[in-house]
C-alpha cells in the first residue's frame, strides 16, 4: 500500500455533446495520506449516472460547478483504508462522491455514509437499490407522485435503473403501470419479468402519443418522467385530471451542446397542464437522505422477499468510465451502470 499509485480522471474541458475520452486527462499519483479528522477510502466501485453528464455543464446546476483541472465527482463506494476521524475506523464500508479516481481522502464536512456489513448485500446494491436509485423511485413515486391503488402509472426510461424500480413499487402499490424504454428486450423484460402491464418500444412505435393512448385507455394519473422532451409533449396529452407529473430527470437533453439550453427543450402542449390542474414536480434525492432508513427498509424487504428485483451493468476499469458513461445515453446499458475499479 505504501507505494500505492492513485489514478485518476480530471477535466480538461467542457463536453460539446456527448463527453469524449478527449474531455478528460488520465493522472496518477502516489496514493494521498489522511491528516487530522480526515480519512483515506480506497474506492472500489464506481456509480455512472446520466446526472454525470449534468456535471460536466460549464454552470452550477444542484451541486456546485466543477472546475477545470478537478478530479471527475462521482458516487462511489469503497472502504476506509486508514483513519484519523473518529466514528470512522479502518475497515469500514462506505458511501460517498468519492470521484473517478483510486483513493479518495473524506474531509470532516464531506459526504460520505458508512455502510452496514451484511455478507447477503453485495457493495454494488449500495449504488443502485439500497442507494440513491432506490432512494429516488421510493421518494419520487410515494411522496411526490402520491401514488394510489387503482391508478394508472407511466415511465419513461422504464427499463433503467430508476424506472425499473419505480414500475415495481407502482405494481407493489397497485397500480396499473406502463414502461416506455428503447428496444424489443428491454420491453420484455419490464413486462415479462418484473410484471409491468403493458410496454412501448419509442423507438418502433410512433407517433408515442397514439401508441400510448391504445394502451392507456383511461388516461394517465401519475407520469414518471426520466427522459423530457417528445416524450413529455406527448403524454401531456392523455393526463388526466388532477394528475401529477413527477419530475426525475431530463436525459434527452443533458448533452445539448448550447450551454444556455441544457436540458430545457421547449415543450409543447403545456396548456394541458392548466386544463387538467396536473401537478408537476421535479426533485433531487439527495434532499431525501434524512429519509435514507425508511427507503431502505422498505426497498431491502420488497427485493428479500423477492418482489423487487434490479440488475446491474458492470463494466471492468476506471480507465473506461468515460466511455462508458455514453451508454446510458445510447441506451446500452441493461441495468445499473457501475464500473469496477
Ligand atoms: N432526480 C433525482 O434525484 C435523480 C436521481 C437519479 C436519476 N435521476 C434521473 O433518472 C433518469 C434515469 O437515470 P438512471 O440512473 O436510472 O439511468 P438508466 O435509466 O439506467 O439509463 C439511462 C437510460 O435512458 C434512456 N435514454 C437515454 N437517452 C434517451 C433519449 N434521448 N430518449 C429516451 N430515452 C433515453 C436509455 O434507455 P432506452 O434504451 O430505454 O432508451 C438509457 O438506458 C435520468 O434522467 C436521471 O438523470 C434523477
Amino acid at each position: 500500500m505504501e507505494n500505492a499509485i492513485n489514478r485518476q480522471w480530471r477535466i480538461t474541458r467542457w463536453p460539446e455533446g456527448l463527453a469524449r475520452v478527449t474531455d478528460f486527462e488520465w493522472t496518477e499519483s502516489p496514493m494521498p495520506r489522511p491528516g487530522h479528522d480526515q480519512a483515506l477510502v480506497q474506492n472500489k466501485f464506481l456509480s455512472l449516472d446520466p446526472t454525470n453528464r449534468v456535471w460536466l455543464w460549464d454552470r452550477d446546476t444542484y451541486l456546485p460547478h466543477q472546475n477545470l483541472g478537478d478530479v471527475m465527482r462521482g458516487i462511489g463506494v469503497g472502504t476506509v483504508i486508514e483513519s484519523n476521524k473518529a466514528g470512522l475506523p479502518a475497515g469500514t464500508p462506505v458511501y460517498g462522491a468519492f470521484g473517478w479516481q483510486d483513493y479518495a481522502v473524506v474531509n470532516p464536512n464531506d459526504f460520505v455514509i458508512a455502510l452496514p456489513e451484511d455478507p447477503n448485500v453485495p457493495l454494488t446494491m449500495h449504488l443502485g437499490l439500497l442507494g440513491h436509485i432506490g432512494m429516488t423511485a421510493y421518494i419520487g413515486l410515494l411522496d411526490i407522485g402520491q401514488i394510489k391503488a387503482g391508478e394508472t402509472l407511466v415511465i419513461s426510461g422504464a427499463a433503467g435503473a430508476v424506472g425499473s424500480l419505480v414500475g415495481q413499487i407502482g405494481k407493489l402499490k397497485g397500480c396499473r403501470v406502463v414502461g416506455i424504454a428503447g428496444s424489443h428486450e428491454k420491453c420484455e423484460w419490464i413486462t415479462q419479468e418484473l410484471g409491468f402491464d403493458a410496454a412501448i418500444n419509442y423507438r418502433v412505435e410512433q407517433p408515442l402519443v397514439k401508441a400510448l393512448a391504445k394502451v392507456n385507455r383511461q388516461g394517465i394519473d401519475v407520469y414518471w418522467e426520466n427522459v423530457g422532451g417528445e416524450t413529455l409533449e406527448a403524454v401531456l396529452q392523455l393526463m388526466n385530471l388532477k394528475g401529477r407529473v413527477v419530475m426525475c430527470g431530463a436525459i434527452a437533453g443533458y448533452n445539448e451542446t448550447d450551454s444556455n439550453a441544457h436540458g430545457m427543450h421547449c415543450v409543447r402542449n403545456i396548456a394541458e397542464i392548466v386544463i387538467k390542474r396536473v401537478r408537476m414536480q421535479g426533485f433531487v434525492c439527495l434532499d431525501y437522505f434524512d429519509r435514507a432508513g425508511e427507503a431502505f427498509a422498505a426497498l431491502g424487504e420488497w427485493h428479500r422477499h423477492g418482489k423487487l428485483k434490479y440488475r446491474v451493468h458492470v463494466v471492468e476499469g476506471l480507465k473506461n468510465a468515460p466511455a462508458a458513461m455514453n451508454m446510458l445515453f445510447d441506451g446500452s446499458n441493461h441495468g445499473k451502470l457501475i464500473v469496477a475499479l
